[in-house]
């Protein structure tokens, strides 16, 4: 193994960054830092739509209606771009961009959608943001400059709904400027009019109930699959480089896989959804991971988002931390595609729990250093917040009222953005704690021979005395890679280079962090990220990692080679090549034949069409029991019997009928079944054949049978 020594390697990293600056992908996040912005607060670019024409009333100069627009603009998000790569973000999310709600939803004071989330037109820009005309052209120079800067835009995409259907426009939805419906006028069927969800665990409540007043979408009607698809496909053709999602959850599931293929089949890109849940304990946390290992979008990491907030702000153990992520770890078949985050705009923000800038600054870093793609919400660099009410929603969408480049919390996420950038193992890396007790946590990521090691001392006052710590660091003394920002240390580890090296007792500083790092350019293959992670032969996929050698070698699915587009010695482009469809471990090969891992991949038999499988007068089943469908594909679960493996469970709102949306491989004829799984797990299968379904090769489809007895 050639190891450059840690001293000559730091020197290597800082020297040239560009060497190490990060492969950039927007189908790989890994190495990315998102900083989310809500666009209206945060800072007024251009007066001039301050209070447009299309929408008067609805704007508040004194910022102090929090329910009203402040004047913040996608021109603002530019003329502050130098700030916020500064920080060492390379990604920013920015609230939803398109045109919204313009009468005024309240009848005492203001009721203003500049959070962005009531749509009334996909296919144009928010005027608040924009200009009146409701052109791309600001949000097209905001590209462009981001794009120029290296960094990527994830636009805020909202499928499930319109605007509120009880106040203003009533949930009205136009198409660029053709009125198209409204929840009290619809005719064709564009919206589901149902209650509002009352059970957040009802499979069916929340998919085509009503999400608090919000119109909610009917996925299914081939208009509006069709209305939302092209939305989303106009902003990757205005070079949006990913999408956040969302309320994923409450958006009918199995269309959301088309919406995903159809992203995917126009461009590179990386997705993520908003599936709201507290822990892993959630009745529905295992179709959460169902949902993000078979649809090709990732999730945002509820669970962690609250054990970040348990332990840090409100002084839970460390425990908690450590269990999430060990559990999440072990169902999620991408778990460093997670993305973390522990403030956002709906909740109440860290330092309102506990106004304490270190337990923030240590926050801070686990999520820089932690595993998942991390998100910065805006202002928290500047410990910005607001205490009303709690803190809660509209007071932590706070102004952004200072810029400053020097607060210890800016300066910790600029350090630990540049060694996200360098060193694979904070992006690729496996996870292990190393030590523990309620105040401390010392965890180690590692990417072949890649460590970083971090030690978080939570307690305000206490010390404690580290013994016994083992770790992948080789021999060496490793500086605090912070700098002593957060009051951390260096670490001498005395012998060996193999996983598990003795490093010296020391004592662990209250309210500190201390990061030490080793890294080595691969030498063989080593691979650390695919994106997409599941799609049709012919659809182009990139492979990241590091040491694949700058002669074109070769990816293999199975003993079948995909045609290469692109090869560098950290990523490389292909066409997934006309291989059965199912499961993948692909694997990638440098140019003298050596490979070291696979990583998996799902190829699925063509791209994917919605259909509506209905089964009326199914087996009876019992409390626990549910009806699934299981079919001759990948998309139909290989004729998997289990929770995880069979598609649904399907939703009986007209029991004993269950239907399900499924997206289906367009053109193919499928061969499937339903079943019932039990409670305990046992299968009965309906009798007869198989069901046979010819998938259209465009639009959605429907398909009901009976359950053969
Ligand atoms: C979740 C978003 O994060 C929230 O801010 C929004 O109000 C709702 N979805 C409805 O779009
Ligand atoms: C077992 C089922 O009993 C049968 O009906 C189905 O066709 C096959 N699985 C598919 O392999």
């Amino acid at each position: 193994m050639q190891r450059i020594p840690r001293a000559l390697a730091i020197a290597i990293v800082l020297a040239c960054p560009i060497l190490h600056a990060p492969a950039l992908h927007s189908q790989d996040f890994k190495k990315q830092v998102i900083y989310q912005v809500v666009t209206d607060r945060f800072y007024d670019g251009d007066t001039t739509n301050d209070n447009p024409a299309e929408s008067p009333g609805l704007f508040d100069s004194t910022h102090t209606n929090w329910q009203a627009y402040w004047g913040g603009d996608l021109a603002g998000i530019q003329q502050q771009l130098s700030y916020i790569k500064g920080m060492g973000a390379t990604a920013i999310w920015v609230s939803p961009v398109v045109n919204n709600e313009n009468l005024n939803c309240t009848s005492s004071g203001i009721s203003a959608p500049y959070h962005g989330y009531w749509a009334r037109d996909f296919m144009n820009i928010e005027e608040h943001f924009g200009d009146n005309t409701n052109s791309f052209t600001a949000f097209n120079s905001l590209v462009t400059a981001m794009h120029a800067d290296n960094m990527k835009i994830i636009v805020d995409e909202a499928n499930n709904h319109s605007n509120p259907d009880n106040c203003g426009e009533m949930g009205s939805l136009y198409n660029n400027g053709t009125f198209m419906a409204a929840a009290n006028n619809d005719p064709n069927g564009y919206f589901h009019h149902n209650p509002d969800i009352s059970n957040y665990n009802d499979r069916y409540q929340l998919q085509y109930y009503t999400l608090e007043d919000l119109t909610d979408l009917n996925q299914e009607n081939a208009t509006i699959d069709a209305y939302l698809k092209s939305a989303a496909s106009q902003l990757q053709s205005h070079s949006v480089d990913a999408f956040r999602l969302d309320a994923v959850k409450d958006v009918t599931w199995g269309w959301e896989y088309s919406f995903a293929n159809s992203v995917y089949n126009n461009a590179p890109s990386f997705l993520f959804g908003e599936w709201d849940q507290t822990n892993t304990s959630d009745p529905l946390y295992p179709d959460s991971y169902k949902f993000a290992n078979n649809s090709g979008i990732s999730l945002l990491d509820f669970p962690l988002n609250t054990a970040i907030r348990d332990v840090f702000a409100s002084n839970n153990n460390f425990s908690e931390i450590d269990s999430t992520i060990n559990t999440e770890n072990a169902n999620f078949t991408y778990p460093n595609d997670l993305v973390t985050f522990f403030d956002s705009q709906d909740e109440s923000r860290l330092l309102t729990i506990n106004d304490n800038q270190n337990r923030l600054q240590e926050a801070m870093a686990f999520l820089l250093t932690g595993r998942g793609v991390p998100i910065v919400f805006y202002g928290d660099e500047q410990y910005l917040f607001n205490n009303t009410n709690g803190g809660n929603d509209p007071y932590n969408r706070v102004w952004m009222s200072s810029f400053s480049t020097s607060t210890n919390a800016y300066k910790i996420i600029t350090k630990l953005a540049a060694l996200r950038a360098a060193n694979d193992a904070v992006g690729y890396g496996a996870w292990k704690q190393r030590w523990i007790n309620n105040d401390v946590y010392i965890y180690e990521r590692q990417f072949f021979n890649d460590v970083v090691l971090v030690a978080i001392n939570k307690n305000d006052t206490t010390s404690y005395p580290v013994s016994g710590l083992d770790t992948a660091l080789p021999a060496g003394t490793y500086a605090d890679y912070l700098s002593g920002l957060q009051s951390g240390n260096s670490l001498t580890v005395t012998a060996g280079s193999g996983g598990n090296n003795p490093a010296n007792n020391y004592t662990i500083a209250p309210h500190s962090v201390s990061v030490w790092q080793y890294q080595v350019n691969a030498t063989t293959p080593e691979v650390g990220s695919i994106g997409p992670r599941i799609g049709q032969p012919g659809m182009t996929v990139t492979i990241a990692g590091d040491g694949f050698g700058s002669t074109t070698g070769s990816v293999l699915f199975g003993t079948t080679a995909a045609t290469i587009k692109s090869w560098s010695n950290t990523s490389v482009t292909f066409t997934v090549p006309s291989v059965t469809n199912g499961a993948y471990n692909v694997q990638l090969r440098n140019s003298g034949g050596t490979a070291t891992n696979t990583i998996a991949f799902t190829v699925l038999t063509a791209k994917l069409i919605p259909v509506t499988l209905t089964v009326d007068n199914a087996n009876p089943t019992n409390t626990g029991d549910y009806i699934y469908v299981t079919g001759n594909t990948v998309e139909l679960g290989n004729w998997g019997t289990t929770f995880q493996t069979a598609i649904g469970p399907m939703l009986d709102p007209n029991y004993p009928n269950w239907f399900l949306n499924v997206s289906l491989p367009a053109g193919q004829t499928v061969q499937f079944k339903f079943i019932d799984i039990q409670a305990n797990g046992n299968v009965i299968w309906e009798n007869g054949s198989n069901h046979m379904y010819t998938v259209p090769t465009s639009g959605t489809g429907s398909l009901t049978v009976n359950w053969q007895y």
